[in-house]
């Protein structure tokens, strides 16, 4: 098998992986692995923007306050410290980089979504932030010959001994390479593709979860997903984001008799968190039997929503679909997996050599739902950290105490011809029986259904497609497993058969591989 040898391999190139790449750069060669081209990540297509307080009305204490109440009671303290007293650095520090955020005159812009008590959301090209990260993050990283990068390049596993990481299996050009590294940065993103309908893209498979576990890593809080409200719902147009931007500037949501109705179900209306919104939708959609609801930008100035909303307000038109004199359909989808593979405050995992941030990650900021807006900054943020991290734990170790890698891994690989219909069935099955609201005879259900495909979970593949299946049944398991588990209703996970909170509902829910099968506990 052909062997790399790097200092640091960084796995995924969204704003958490570029981020800790930066860090990691000046000291050492540094490979950074994406299963497809760099730029394609969930943080390329962020639209609302990126939380931080930095106006003059706000202060980082509010935004810790907002960022605790969001997270319902499951957030960890110290790391939305970290995230809201660093956020300002790590902000400043792209803005000399390069970044440009949209300004009201010579100041910052801010805009707001829900759940925030102050205008603290920095955008870029009016919905394009994410793409304005991604744009100087990767020029920063150009910067530095260092760093390698490998695209179209699919982890398939962690290489890992006696609890210690040292890098990765890659297939790359249809052969598997052993890339040996001192320590190994895991940025690949969530598992939005798991459920039918949803914002994230097609890379967000969530590869990461399913490596880390297998590898033997530890998992927490994987029952909560946050579902966005507004995803365009129309038979002929992709499932594109609306940025919950829209409502913070004034955007109506109308179910089919044209009716506002956020009112009757939360004081905060439109601006509620995005578990309730998204529920109310569904409760609409249920009294008005119809699939879809609308969002209602037509009482806006014309020129405003086309300047604000440029990226939004150009797709929808391709689709006939003109924000400024038309509602347009929309219904909730998977957005954001705020579990993920534990990890302390720098970014370390359960395995040694491994580190984690971003998506993939669970520093406990979120707790049970995600504050708009700040998972951006905690890739900005956290990346940095575990880019420090992984930095402080490479320079004790040396590329010649890195074990030789032997033939071992050339499994007999398998096919599965079917796997598109398999795929396409999971994700059906995972928005019907654990989408927005759950409760035990779906979850049973889902769980006998996805335990038919378990011979998949065992088998070794060697195309994409296959690669990814298997990984997206493994976080199904674990998501379906974990919602089972949390008999009670807490942020962004809600069961129809337990409304209340329920007994421990402030404990975590921990995942691991143990003997070939997945066991999760509440701890
Ligand atoms: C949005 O623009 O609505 C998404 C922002 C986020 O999920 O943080």
């Amino acid at each position: 098998m052909k062997t790399e040898i790097i200092d640091y391999l960084i796995i995924g190139s969204g704003v958490a992986g570029l981020r800790a790449a930066i860090e990691l750069a000046p000291f050492g060669d540094v490979l950074v692995a994406t299963k497809d081209m760099p730029t394609e990540s969930s943080t390329e297509y962020a639209q609302g923007g990126i939380a931080v307080a930095l106006s003059d009305e706000d202060e980082v204490g509010i935004h810790y306050d907002d960022t605790l109440r969001a997270g319902d009671g499951l957030c960890r303290e110290k790391a939305v410290k970290i995230l809201v007293e660093e956020g300002t650095e790590r902000i400043r520090e792209l803005i000399s980089w390069g970044a440009e955020f949209d300004k009201a005159g010579t100041k910052l812009d801010f805009t707001i979504e829900a759940a925030h008590s102050r205008r603290r959301i920095l955008h870029a090209h009016g919905d394009s932030t994410g793409k304005e990260l991604e744009r100087v993050l990767l020029n920063k990283v150009r910067s530095f010959p260092s760093v390698k990068k490998y695209s179209f390049a699919f982890t398939v596993d962690l290489i890992v001994g006696e609890g210690r990481c040292y890098g990765a299996y890659v297939l790359k050009d249809r052969k598997i390479i052993a890339v040996l590294a001192k320590a190994t940065v895991l940025c690949t993103g969530g598992a939005g593709q798991i459920f039918l309908r949803t914002t994230n893209p097609l890379v967000a498979t969530g590869d990461g979860i399913a490596i880390a576990l297998r590898s033997g890593a530890l998992l927490e809080d994987m029952e909560f997903v946050q579902f966005h409200p507004t995803s365009l719902y129309s038979p002929y147009a992709p499932q594109f984001l609306l940025s919950e931007a829209m409502r913070g500037e004034g955007a109506i949501l109308r179910n089919i008799n044209k009716e506002p109705f956020m009112k009757n179900y939360h004081k905060d209306a439109e601006l509620a968190s995005r578990d309730v919104v998204s529920r109310a939708i569904i409760s609409e959609m249920v009294r008005t039997q119809s699939n879809h609801v609308y969002l209602d930008m037509t009482h806006l100035e014309k020129n405003f929503v086309q300047k604000r909303f440029p990226k939004i307000y150009s797709t929808c038109l391709q689709y006939n679909l003109d924000l400024t004199d038309t509602l347009i359909p929309v219904s909730p989808a998977a957005h954001y997996i705020m579990g993920g593979v534990k990890t302390d405050n720098n970014g370390a995992t359960s395995i040694k050599g491994l580190y984690a941030a971003g998506e993939v990650a669970c520093t406990g900021v979120h707790g049970a739902n995600r504050l708009a807006s700040n998972s951006l900054l905690e890739g900005l943020v956290y990346g940095a950290r575990a880019g420090k991290a992984a930095l402080e734990f490479g320079v004790r170790s040396s590329k010649s105490g890195i074990p030789e890698v032997t033939g071992e891994y050339i499994p007999t690989y398998h096919s599965i011809p079917e796997h598109d219909e398999i795929r396409r069935t999971l994700r059906k099955l995972m928005w019907e029986r654990v989408g927005i609201i759950r409760c035990r005879e779906s979850l049973d259900d889902a769980i006998r259904s996805l335990s038919e495909w378990s011979f998949i979970l065992d088998k070794a593949f060697f195309t994409r497609r296959e690669l990814e299946l298997k990984n997206m049944l493994t976080v199904a398991i674990i998501i379906t497993e974990s919602a089972s588990l949390r008999k009670g209703s807490v942020g962004a996970h809600y069961r129809s058969d337990f409304k209340e909170k329920g007994e421990n509902w402030q404990k975590h829910i921990m995942c691991e591989k143990e003997d070939n099968a997945i066991r999760c506990n509440i701890e």
